[in-house]
Formats: structure tokens, sequence, C-alpha cells
């Protein structure tokens, strides 16, 4: 099968490297094709006071059956393998051959409607010496198909986490559940805990897992997280493997960093939502002496940046957190731009908030083009017309 265009340009503005190399597998059980799929979330559900039914999205990949979904969706219960060549990935696939916009990629293709950067763009960069567009689409059979372990795994190994960050929620963080949760769920939740064929399928595929991201709940603290590493270690495949993480770095990591030299590579986003009395105040119940100590340790081990997600509450601590990057001398990622919840988003700010606000990204942007750092030079441009371009209704769902 070959892409609609020789030159990949309605291609471009569509198609997605992840739906042929890889698969995410959310907090609660539900697949997704990246871990920003709108179709996989069901966070209304939660917010029921009697228990409803947990039927799947019509276009969710599928469940796993350790999942509270799996007794309500019986026809759509999965195996990695077999959710991987689900019929909705395999139509998502043409779709994206054809040029056609995806509904359940709407997360990306709106942020890059409104001048912010898109997990899909940030992907295909990443792998565009590793996968040529011609090369997926031969790889395609004619329904969709792609006969493949994916090389790319997301699994969220449940939702504990120590913290409640104010644009957080139930149920991603068990903290969160603890405070704030229907009666008939659970505070922790983890579905692949005792899911003997998602071991099994992990085990027998080793040899073909390329890359992991691990984030959550918080993944230093998730039973699942640690097996997998050491599954990895013990069959002698972590070579193979680099690891990411998306980590709040204020719990121990030490059973981690222990396995850490096995593996190609290991690189954590530190989360980092602002500096001191900032950090605290986004980053509910974390403390900054923690975090910092942290960071200094790990950064000795793996690469280390400091991941930051832009939003009301850190908009004018931005130029603290530049300084702090670097000051560290570390990279520092500011690509998250927060849209969901909607009154967290910078794009709901009062007019003359963004006013100002266009002001100080303004004067920040012309300093980091000067010291020649373009990274957060890019991301705070994206951030200043995300900001200024969005009419707030229009907002979409998302989680994270
Ligand atoms: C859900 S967390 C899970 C991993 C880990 N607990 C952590 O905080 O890094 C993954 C990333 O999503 C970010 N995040 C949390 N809530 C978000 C939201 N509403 N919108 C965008 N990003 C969000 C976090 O700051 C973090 O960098
Ligand atoms: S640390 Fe991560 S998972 Fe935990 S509450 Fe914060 S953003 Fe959510």
């Amino acid at each position: 099968m070959t892409t609609e265009d020789d030159g990949h340009g309605a291609t471009d503005k569509t198609l997605c490297v992840l739906p042929w190399i890889h698969l995410c597998a959310s907090i609660d059980g539900v697949y997704g094709r990246c871990c920003v799929d709108g179709a996989m979330y069901h966070n209304e559900l939660y917010d029921q006071k009697d228990e409803p039914e947990f039927t799947l999205n019509d276009d969710a990949i599928g469940c796993s059956p350790g999942s509270r979904y799996a007794k309500d969706n019986p026809g759509r219960v999965l195996g990695l393998e077999e959710a991987f060549n689900s019929p909705n990935m395999k139509r998502t696939r043409l779709a994206m051959l054809r040029g056609e916009r995806v509904d359940a990629c709407s997360y990306c293709y709106f942020r890059e409607d409104h001048g912010a950067q898109s997990y899909r763009q940030s992907i295909n960069r990443r792998f565009q010496h590793e996968f040529d567009l011609d090369a997926l689409a031969a790889r395609t059979e004619e329904d969709g198909t792609v006969e493949e372990f994916p090389y790319f795994l997301d699994i969220r190994f449940g939702n504990t986490c120590n913290l409640r960050c104010v644009m957080c929620t139930y149920p991603v963080s068990s903290s969160w559940g603890a405070k704030q949760r229907p009666s008939w769920s659970s505070a922790v939740i983890d579905p692949y805990r005792d899911d003997e064929e998602l071991w099994r399928t992990l085990r027998e595929n080793a040899h073909l897992i390329r890359r992991l991201y691990f984030a959550g709940g918080e993944p230093f603290m998730q039973p699942g997280h640690f097996a997998l590493l050491e599954l990895l270690v013990e069959t002698g495949n972590a070579g193979n493997v680099d690891v990411v993480y998306n980590s709040n770095l204020t719990v121990s990591a030490e059973r981690a960093i222990k396995s850490f030299p096995h593996f190609k590579s290991v690189g954590i986003g530190a989360s980092c939502d602002g500096v001191g009395e900032v950090f605290e105040r986004i980053r509910v119940g974390g403390k900054w002496e923690t975090f910092l100590s942290n960071v200094r340790r790990l950064r000795t081990e793996v690469e280390l940046w400091l991941q930051v997600s832009p939003q009301r509450d850190n908009l004018w601590d931005l130029r603290n957190l530049l300084e702090f990057a670097r000051t560290e001398e570390l990279d520092i990622d500011l690509a998250n731009v927060v849209q969901w919840p909607a009154e967290m988003s910078v794009a709901n700010l009062p007019e003359e908030e963004k006013v100002r606000g266009t002001e100080e990204l303004t004067e920040l942007i012309a300093w980091c083009a000067e010291l020649g750092w373009d990274k957060p030079a890019a991301h705070l441009t994206s951030l200043r017309s995300f900001m200024t371009s969005l009419d707030p209704l229009n907002l979409v769902e998302e989680s994270t």
C-alpha cells in the first residue's frame, strides 16, 4: 500500500508514526493509539455517584482483561498484540494513509491549529530517521494490519501517586482518589499486576521491544514498572531498549537505578512546574528540597531534563524556571501546555492578563534567543500563540 501523495503533503498534516509502532495502555486498562488518544479516556464515568456501566467509547481500541471495562465490553477485551491490530487501530492507519484527520487524534490537531506543538509533530520528528513514511505504508496490509509487535510501549502500571497536583485528577492519581472519588471505586487502580496474559506476552516479545515510556501515576511507585524493567534485564534484552520517564521525582528511584546500567539509554523528564514555593503550590504534597536532591542524584545516572506543564498558575514563574534550568545546566521542555482542565489553561486567562502574559513571554523569548537557547524560545513562542489564539469555549477534552 502507498501513501496518497508522493511528497507527504496531505499525510504530513494528518499522519502520526505512533499507530504503526506503538501502543499505550492507560492507568485504568484501556488501550490507546497514544497517551493523548481522546477515545481512551472515560473520566466522566468516575464522576457518577452510582457505579455506571463501563461502556467503552466506540472509537476506543479496546480494554485489558484486568480492567473494570472488561465485564461490560466482553467483545472488546484484548491482549497487547490483538489491541495493536484491533479494528479501530487498523481503521486509523488506513485513514491516516489517505491523508484524513482521525477523531481520536483531535487533541494534537487542535494544538497544531492554535500554534502549539503537538505530540504528533514531536514524535514524527523524533522518529523521522528510523521510520520512513513510505516504508510504514509498505508494511501496512490492505485491511490496515501491521504484522509486528509494537516496538514502543507506554503501559501505565496503575495510578499510585504520592501527589495531588492541581492540574491532575482522579483516576490518574491515587492521592486525588484518596480525597475525592466515588464510593464504588478504590483510590488505587492497577489493572495489570495480575494480568497473566500481559506478562506472558511481554516475556515472549521482550526481544522485540525497543522503547518504553513510563508515566502514570508515579512510575517510581509502580510495582509493574519495576517488574518490567527486571523482566528485560533478566531475559537479556535490556540493552536494546531506550527508557523514557516522566516522574515527579519526589520519591526514591533507588530500586530502578540499579537496573539502569543494563539499558541502552534512560531519560527522565523531571516534572517541575515552578521553583520552590510555586512548585509546592502546584505539585501538592511534593517538597521542593526533596525534588532538588533527587534531580541532583539522578542526573549523575541518566539524561535528565525539566519537564514543565505551562499553565495559569506558573505563567508568572516561567522566568524563575528558566533561570533555575540555566543555573543547574539542565535542559528544559515547555511544550506540554495544559489544555485541560480548561480553567487551568493560559487560554482562559482574563484579557488583561493575556496582554501582560504576552509581554512577559515576548521578553522571555527575546532573552532565550539572545542566549541561543532555541528550544525554550520555540516552546514559549508556541505557548504565546496558544494563549492568544484560543476561544476558550473550543477547548477540547483531554487527559495526559
Ligand atoms: C500525568 S504525569 C505522570 C507522571 C508523573 N507522576 C509526573 O508527574 O511526572 C505526566 C506529565 O503530565 C503532566 N500533566 C499533569 N496534568 C496535566 C494536564 N492537566 N495537562 C497537561 N499535562 C499534565 C505532568 O506535569 C507530567 O509532566
Ligand atoms: S505527580 Fe503526576 S500523576 Fe501525580 S498528581 Fe502530579 S501529575 Fe498527577
